[in-house]
Formats: C-alpha cells, sequence, structure tokens
C-alpha cells in the first residue's frame, strides 16, 4: 500500500510517498481504509525528534494519528465495528511507527468511533485530535458551564476554533485571542476577539475589569499573564496544552487521550449543527510537505486536511 514514510529525524524532515507492506491487526483491532486525515502540529514536531524522549518510535515512520475512513476488516475480538462502518478516530498508539497517512491504517477500537453522519470524509478527518483535545479541556478538566468567561489563548487554530464552539456551547462567555486577520472569523464562531501579546491583560480588564474565570492556553505565549485574567475566587483554572509550567500557576497540563465517549460526544456535536469544522485547505497525500510547510507558518485558520484516495 501506499504511505508517507521518514527514515530519520530531520528539521526539515525528508518525506516520501512510497510502498509498504500492510499493517497487522491485533485482536481487538480493526483495519481501516483511511479517505482523509489531517495535519496536526506533533505531525511534525515528531519528525523532528522533539518528542523521542516520550514515544518509542521505530523507523520507518508513517506519520499521522487522525483518520476519518472505512472498516475494511476486523479483529476477532471486536464486537463494536464491523467492515463497512465509516469510522473517525484519534489513532494514538504506544510507539510512533504506523501512523493515518497511509492507504490504510490498523487501529485499537479504543481510538475509533463512528464518524459523524452529515459530515464528508474530510471534516470528519479534522476532528478527532483537536476537537478531543477542545472538548476534554473544557469539560473534564475546567468543567465549563453557563457562568463562565473564558479566554482562549490561540482561538483561530484547529484546537481553538473547536473550543470556542464546544465552550459556547456549554454556556460560557468566549473571549478568544487571534491576530487581527482572524477576528471576523472569531466573532463568526461566537467569541470575542483580543489580538494576542503585549497588553493583553490591560485589553481583556478594560472590556472585564473583574477578568475572566478560566484560561485555555493553545499557544504558550501568552501562558505567563494568564494568572492576572482571572477572577477573585477562580485562581488556578487554567489549562494549557503546550506547557507543563502551568502546573507552578496552579493549573492543569493536559494531553490529549483517544476516548470513544468523547468521540460519540463530537460526532453528536457535528451532526446537531454545534460543531462546523473550518478546513484551510486541503492537500493529496503526495503533498504531504507542502501541507506540513503551510502548518508550520503557524498561522492555519482551522484545519488542514490530507485526503486519500
Ligand atoms: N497537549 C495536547 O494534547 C495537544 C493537543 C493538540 C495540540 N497541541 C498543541 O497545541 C498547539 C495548537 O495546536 P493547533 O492544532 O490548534 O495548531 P494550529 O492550528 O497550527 O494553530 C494555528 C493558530 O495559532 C494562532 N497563533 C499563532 N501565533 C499565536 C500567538 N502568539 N498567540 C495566539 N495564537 C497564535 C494562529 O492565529 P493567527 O493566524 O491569527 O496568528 C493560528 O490560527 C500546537 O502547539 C499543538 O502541538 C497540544
Amino acid at each position: 500500500m501506499k504511505a508517507i514514510t521518514y527514515s530519520a529525524y530531520g528539521d526539515p524532515v525528508a518525506l516520501e510517498l512510497t510502498d509498504v507492506d500492510e499493517p497487522k491487526i491485533g485482536p481487538d483491532w480493526v483495519m481501516v481504509a483511511v479517505k482523509a486525515t489531517s495535519v496536526n502540529p506533533v505531525d511534525w514536531k515528531l519528525a523532528t525528534g522533539g518528542m523521542d524522549g516520550a514515544l518509542d518510535t521505530f523507523f520507518p515512520v508513517t506519520p499521522g494519528w487522525d483518520v476519518a475512513g472505512v472498516v475494511e476488516q476486523v479483529g476477532p475480538a471486536v464486537t463494536t465495528l464491523e467492515p463497512g462502518d465509516e469510522v473517525f478516530g484519534y489513532v494514538r498508539k504506544d510507539a510512533v511507527h504506523g501512523g493515518t497517512y497511509a492507504e490504510k491504517v490498523s487501529a485499537p477500537i479504543r481510538t475509533l468511533a463512528k464518524k459523524p453522519v452529515n459530515s464528508s470524509f474530510a471534516e470528519a478527518a479534522a476532528i478527532p485530535l483537536t476537537g478531543l483535545t477542545a472538548f476534554q479541556s473544557l469539560v473534564h478538566s475546567l468543567d465549563i458551564g453557563p457562568s463562565d468567561t473564558i479566554l482562549i489563548h490561540g482561538a483561530s487554530g484547529g484546537v481553538g476554533s473547536f473550543a470556542v464552539q464546544i465552550a459556547k456551547s456549554l454556556g460560557a462567555r468566549v473571549l478568544g485571542t487571534a491576530s487581527q486577520a482572524n477576528h471576523d472569523y472569531l466573532r463568526d464562531l461566537g467569541a470575542e476577539p483580543f489580538v494576542y501579546g503585549e497588553g493583553l491583560v490591560d485589553r481583556v480588564r478594560s472590556e472585564i475589569p473583574e477578568g475572566v474565570t478560566a484560561v485555555l492556553d493553545l499557544n504558550g505565549g501568552d501562558l505567563a499573564v494568564s494568572p492576572d485574567l482571572l477572577a477573585e475566587g477562580s485562581a488556578g483554572r487554567i489549562v494549557s496544552v503546550i506547557d507543563p509550567v502551568v502546573k507552578e500557576m496552579g493549573g492543569e497540563y493536559v494531553f490529549v487521550t483517544p476516548d470513544v465517549d468523547d468521540l460519540e460526544e463530537l460526532a453528536g456535536l457535528f451532526d446537531d449543527g454545534t460543531l462546523t469544522v473550518e478546513i484551510a485547505e486541503t492537500f493529496t497525500l503526495a503533498d504531504t510537505q507542502k501541507a506540513w510547510e503551510l502548518n508550520q507558518q503557524g498561522h492555519t485558520r482551522g484545519k488542514i486536511v490530507i485526503t486519500v484516495d
């Protein structure tokens, strides 16, 4: 089968479209014929070797953790999925090797759910990693509700655009940072936009003198001022997906976890119209290098999708 691979860490890394052996499926795994995947910064961060201390890596690596596709074959212990099911998922395995930038991926069933009924495969592939990150941060960690005013650092990217919509659906007032070019986009999603960087605390306090009740950090650049944004009584209600140093502020560092129930929640939010997917650009598997270069510029609005024929 065709797959993108790299044979050594590099920055930039050399990506190749090659023929590789089909993956094996374990008793509680399924084989998915991949229709689409999406680019996450972690894909190229892993390829630089930046996470070598955290995850076992076996070369050649096929990158990619997001998938939308069709179940082709199931292991003998699988009871929840069958061939022909249209699924989506965040296929993070214990080691980095056989990812989703390929015609097929083998996936533990703990990483997959039925895809939203109303979504295209491209839209479905954009949701899992970033949608789960937003959902788990807002629902499980911050327990956001109607009495909250939350500020999201980096609200216009993959995680941010889902976080704004999910926080709104939970009833919160949502503020989000982005460059001026994305302010109308944030307003459309339901957030009050602020420019990030120096002076952020003054800009926010001039609108909301009492401060916000929670902060979600998706960028790192303004994490240090987060405690100054919080209202009295909300100390420590900070989640960062970037920097564990947030724990020294009394907050929580979140690393997204594959979770079937949370994926099903996200599928439901898409199907009932709560969640929309912004696709910045779509690439073919052969153009993965270009897709990564675009994401590496750091200004993706929504998600970059890679389609697999
Ligand atoms: N721990 C975890 O489990 C986890 C999970 C998912 C992602 N992450 C990490 O979280 C980060 C965001 O992921 P993503 O998928 O959302 O990335 P992304 O889509 O590539 O983020 C791009 C967005 O970042 C915004 N941005 C750039 N510089 C900014 C700044 N200084 N302040 C605020 N926003 C800024 C851009 O807005 P403008 O174009 O308007 O500047 C753009 O919309 C990445 O570092 C990723 O690795 C961690």
